[in-house]
């Protein structure tokens, strides 16, 4: 049994040994010449400040592109992906006690954006290689008081939509793609935001289609798309020319301050133009890891079919502890000392955070707990098996390769090969010291 006796080229950085070195990644988000370029032509022609597409040719302009690669759906920028969510349900008049069944294994604006309508976030379990909504328990969860399914593709991996969308059609549900970490993600030949009846897309800084913060809503449906702008672009002053007469009584400035700036939307206009090119660099990328990882003992990539297009906004993996014999967090500690960034991105079930328990509630007042109250949801201690034990032995690291970087990709392996190979060293280092701390990004 190898030991803390191991060679100091080999042992753990984790133990003192060398670290295998630093994942670097380039400059991210990048952004063109042409595109800073515009940025500055935009702030010096004092085009700054624009109220929607009938303003600002450059929103104009960011929307007509985003159109082009969802089929020439109806497409409003907006200010973040929160808001083009929350626009969505908006749009769908989704509010008010409806039920809306989501996923617990998400970011927490993939909620908000339901409690913010003062809707009723309906959890369901989710598919345990990859995380993704369960189509099973959503199907089982329908009440007649659920108005919307709203899926999250998260990492880049698209939901079961071809599932999810004969649910909806079954049963008279609104689908809503949440498709924040996902653009350009495929399955069975469908791009996400092209199935749902509305679709919100973050693209803030961080995200596969990066500005600073913006975001953008997609839908098959004009009235839809019209509904989305009335609660959030300040429209109150000029209708606009195609702006259906019934709804023009509801017009005013009752709304949130949800509209992109044309800054963000020339950023927009010009990152569309690179989308193909990052995510055949994402993919290639992926592919050589998943080869790579293929020699791994404890971790593996979740398994796709064959009509599964993911884009890797994050690299998740699923980590085996059992065969390991050490915890998720131990194993990652030793990756991040070695140079790799590796952490669980989900802390927990979104329903057990405490600011949804109204029963027991005693922090800064939030605006949806009447709601829940008056839904009489009980979110403390739901089961959620599949996403409790994803939560606690999946492996996420940042996987932001759009150009070559294939040196990146073979030392991401190198360091978790070394990992491998002294196990039995962070065995003995966790049964003396116990579990690292949780791994958090
Ligand atoms: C899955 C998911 N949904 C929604 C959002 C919200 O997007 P934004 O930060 O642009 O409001 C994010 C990212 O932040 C996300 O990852």
């Amino acid at each position: 049994m190898a030991s803390v006796i191991a060679p100091s080229a080999q042992r753990l950085a984790l133990l003192g040994g060398t670290r295998v070195g630093e994942v670097t990644y380039s400059a991210f988000p990048h952004f063109s010449e042409k595109a800073i370029a515009r940025v500055g032509d935009v702030l010096r022609a004092g085009k700054a400040v624009g109220l929607g597409r009938f303003h600002s040719p450059e929103i104009a302009e960011a929307e007509d592109v985003v159109s082009r690669y969802h089929g020439g759906r109806k497409v409003l920028a907006c200010s973040s992906g929160h808001a083009a969510l929350q626009g969505a349900l908006a749009g769908l008049e989704v509010c008010c006690g409806d039920e809306v069944i989501t996923t617990p294994y998400t970011w927490g604006a993939s909620t908000s954006c339901i409690l913010h309508q003062t809707a009723i976030p309906i959890f369901v379990d989710v598919d345990p290689d990859t995380g993704l909504i369960d189509p099973d328990a959503v199907e089982a969860a329908i009440t007649p008081r659920t108005k919307a399914i709203l899926a999250v593709h998260i990492f880049g991996q698209p939901a079961n939509l071809p599932r999810l969308r004969a649910i909806a059609d079954r049963r008279g549900l609104k689908l809503i793609e949440d498709g924040s970490q996902a653009h350009g993600a495929e399955v069975a030949g469908l791009r996400v935001g092209n199935v749902g009846d509305a679709a919100g897309f973050s693209c803030m800084g961080g995200k596969v289609l990066p500005t600073t913060e913006a975001g953008y809503l997609v839908t098959p449906d004009e009235r839809v798309f019209w509904k989305a702008a009335m609660i959030g672009q300040h429209m109150g002053r000029s209708p606009e020319k195609d702006f259906p007469d019934d709804l023009r009584p509801w017009v005013d400035s009752l709304v949130y301050t949800y509209r992109i700036t044309p800054l963000n939307a020339v950023l927009l206009t010009e990152q569309f133009g690179r989308i193909d090119g990052w995510l055949a660099e994402r993919r290639r990328h992926a592919d050589r890891f998943r080869a790579g990882l293929a020699k791994s003992a404890f971790l593996r990539m979740p398994r796709y079919a064959p009509d599964v297009k993911p884009v890797y906004h994050l690299l998740t993996m699923n980590f085996d502890a059992k065969a390991a014999g050490v915890s998720r967090d131990s194993f990652a500690a030793a990756l991040k000392a070695e140079g790799m960034l590796a952490f669980g991105y989900v802390p927990s079930p979104i329903p057990d955070w405490a600011r949804l328990h109204w029963q027991n509630y005693q922090g800064p007042r939030v605006s949806w707990l009447s709601a829940l109250e008056a839904a009489q949801v009980d979110y403390r201690n739901l089961p959620l098996p599949h996403c409790r034990h994803r939560i606690a032995n999946s492996i996420e690291t940042r996987f932001d390769f759009v150009d070559a970087q294939e040196a990146q990709v073979d030392r991401m392996l190198e360091i978790i090969a070394k990992v491998e190979a002294s196990i039995d060293d962070l065995r003995e280092h966790e049964r003396l010291r116990g579990p690292a701390t949780p791994a958090r990004r």
